[in-house]
């Protein structure tokens, strides 16, 4: 491959040189872009701190993606979304908000994965609403592998229900 690849990071169209073509995902993100909040952990698809959320063409759905494990070759013409896309200036999105109301982390090592991961699962809900007695079967495919040092489990998995809830047949307001 001698060409660069190219794709799109949080909005912005980036290419990488074909000399990148292997590197991991993540590195490129920390080293080519300085877009150091996706952490990096056990590097083998194991942890999943790593998670970024993925999307190919126009679909508007998010795909959860290890980007230890993920070389920059096999994103070319996708979508990519760190955790750096969350938010803004003014306001956290309704996931942080909700993991820093209900105290999920503590060293905050896992949270952008688990954040990227349950972005990825929202965008499926608001399309594909699930009933509210199958959330927690949802949440456990999304976001049920990411490990936490610090065992927060209870706690992120309460305040991704809290935020995921409304997008539930029977959950609440629809939106
Ligand atoms: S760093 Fe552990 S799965 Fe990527
Ligand atoms: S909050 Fe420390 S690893 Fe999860």
């Amino acid at each position: 491959m001698t060409q660069p690849i190219r794709f799109h990071i949080n909005d912005k169209p980036v290419q990488a040189d074909a000399g990148d073509a292997d590197m991991a995902l993540i590195d490129f993100l920390h080293e080519r872009q300085d877009l150091t909040g996706t952490k990096f952990c056990c590097g083998i698809g194991v942890c999943r701190a790593c998670t970024v959320a993925t999307r190919e063409g126009g679909d508007d759905v998010l795909e959860k993606t290890l980007s230890c494990s993920t070389p920059v070759s096999a994103v070319e013409n996708m979508s990519i979304y760190t955790v750096e896309s969350l938010g803004s200036e003014q306001a956290l999105a309704p996931l942080q908000q909700a993991f820093l109301e209900n105290f999920s982390f503590q060293c905050g090592y896992c949270a952008p994965g688990f954040l990227m991961a349950a972005t990825a699962m929202l965008s499926h809900l608001k399309r594909a609403p699930v009933p509210a007695s199958q959330l927690d079967e949802v949440m456990e495919t999304w976001v049920g592998g990411n490990l936490c040092r610090c065992t927060g489990y209870v706690r992120y998995m309460e305040a991704i229900r809290k935020v995921a809830l409304p997008y539930a047949l029977g959950g609440g307001v629809q939106l």
